[in-house]
């Protein structure tokens, strides 16, 4: 009997790393799924991709991104069809963008507009989290429906940014309760608004306009107050938590505070917070500008303190808070007033590659837990997995080959972001993508996107369910 052939894709040679395990296999992809993990397998008409010497990695996850979003008096550069063609060349196979919430408006409608921005346009996969803007009757009662109907699992709350993203504890409380009930996890953007309106007021009045003047109006002790009285509010909610963006000791320290105390709280922090600290500010002209991002970026101390916590379990996701904006023309609107330059830079290409050189290559995280932090950690919380964050038969063939003795010089000049700076410049990071698969599809031929736009399609997020991490 002639035995029939299937067009499939097989990774030939590789070691498969997944969040618990590191061993030589195979990998068959029939159809967008990892129909086989063996430790040979036997050609029979598919595409071999050599990966030797290579490991095999569950396509990256980016738990925390900014695309097309109006902020700061201008627009995001990179919408849903660069950010995601820079994303998949890095090794990210699905992002979670957030929707932003207007004061007054619905969720849906701001889940609608999400769709208008990314549908038809992602090269890879993308889920969204929604922000919550106001604490009105309707739309805490919306949120149930987000998560049923539009596969939401997720909702940011902001402590800061007064008068524009901030809600009170009121609205924090609120959600947090409607969350817990229907299967939601609160993410908080933990930073006290009203004090920090206040340094900024008083910065400003005696002339301090420069962009280092954004940091030393949000000390550190305001990040963690904020922790913890977002800790606190969930704990008497009873509600799971997730902080994004940790920048600090302080704030990290809250964090396993809570933990210690048994509450389901988790912690994010981002590249930017491991390799660039609060002496950027001084660079010179005006490129300080480029490090302006909310919380800001602290000392060097700071850094290695978030990478124990990365490696000791205490953080879990890591996320780009990709935000990225021109220098000239759009970081230049705070030219003359620092609290004008809108916050956020360019991270969502070079994210796993700074954690991998950081944290793997120096000897601090090892390549599991690597897996967890940059993939399986946020699929499981944000509810994709294990469709996704994983390599298994029946997981989606999201799958990174990854040369880990390749180096390159992170540049602005070269990298595939819009953005005209990039806070990684001229660092040299060993580790990057031999080729990236998103469903099966090739989307990344080393330095080159063979992929297409619109590939990517929206993933529903499953309810929120406390995990152990
Ligand atoms: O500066 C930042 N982080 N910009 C993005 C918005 C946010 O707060 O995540
Ligand atoms: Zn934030
Ligand atoms: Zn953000």
């Amino acid at each position: 009997m002639e035995r029939e052939t299937t067009i499939g894709t097989i990774i030939r040679g590789g070691t498969v790393v997944t969040a618990t395990d590191v061993f030589p296999a195979d990998v068959l992809i029939e159809n967008g799924i990892v129909t086989t993990i063996a430790r040979s397998i036997m050609e029979l008409g598919q595409e071999i991709i050599d990966a030797s010497g290579a490991y095999v990695f569950p396509g990256f996850i980016d738990p925390h991104t900014h695309l097309d979003m109006p902020f700061g008096g201008t627009t995001t550069i990179d919408d849903f069809a660069s950010g995601t063609v820079a994303a998949a060349l890095g090794g990210t196979t699905t992002i979670v963008d957030f929707a932003l919430h207007q004061k007054g408006d619905t969720l849906a409608n701001a889940v609608k507009t999400w769709h208008g921005k990314a549908d038809g346009k992602a090269a890879i996969d993308y889920a969204f989290h929604l922000t919550i803007a106001d604490g009105r009757p309707e739309t805490i009662e919306e949120i149930p429906q987000m998560i049923v109907r539009e596969g939401v699992n997720s909702f940011k709350v902001f402590m800061a940014y007064k008068h524009v993203l901030q809600v009170d504890d009121e609205t924090i409380f609120k959600v947090l309760k409607a969350a817990a009930k229907a299967g939601g996890l609160v993410q908080v953007h933990a930073e006290n608004g009203d004090v920090i309106e206040v340094t900024v007021k008083e910065a400003l009045a005696a002339g301090q306009t420069a962009p280092k003047y954004h940091g030393l109006t949000r000390p550190v002790e305001l990040e963690a107050e904020a922790t913890s009285r977002a800790i606190r509010l969930a704990e008497v909610a009873g509600a799971p938590l997730y902080v994004v963006h940790v920048s600090s000791a302080m704030a990290a320290d809250a964090i396993s505070d809570g933990r210690k105390r048994g509450l389901h709280i988790y912690g994010e922090t981002c590249p930017q917070y491991l390799v660039c600290d609060v002496s950027d500010y001084d660079r010179p002209g005006f490129t300080g500008a480029n490090y302006v991002m909310s919380p800001p970026l602290r000392e060097k101390r700071d850094q290695q303190v978030l990478l124990q916590k990365l490696k000791n379990g205490e953080l879990h996701a890591f996320g780009s808070d990709h935000c990225s904006f021109n220098n000239c023309g759009q970081k230049e609107l705070g030219k003359d007033d620092f609290s004008k330059i809108p916050n956020g830079a360019p991270t969502i290409e070079d994210r796993v590659a700074i954690l991998y050189e950081h944290g793997v290559n120096k000897g601090v995280i090892g390549l599991n837990q690597f897996v967890a932090l940059a993939s399986t950690n946020p699929a499981k919380l944000f509810g994709l997995f294990p469709r996704k964050g994983t390599i298994a038969v029946g997981s989606d063939a999201d799958i990174v080959v990854w040369d880990p003795n390749a180096e390159r010089t992170i540049s602005a000049k070269t990298h595939h972001m819009k953005a005209d700076n990039n806070i990684f410049e001229g660092m040299t990071v060993r580790g990057r993508p031999r080729y990236v698969f998103s469903r099966g599809r090739k989307v990344a031929d080393g330095d080159t996107f063979v992929g297409e736009p619109g590939f990517g399609i929206h993933q529903k997020s499953s309810p929120f369910r406390p995990v152990q991490l």
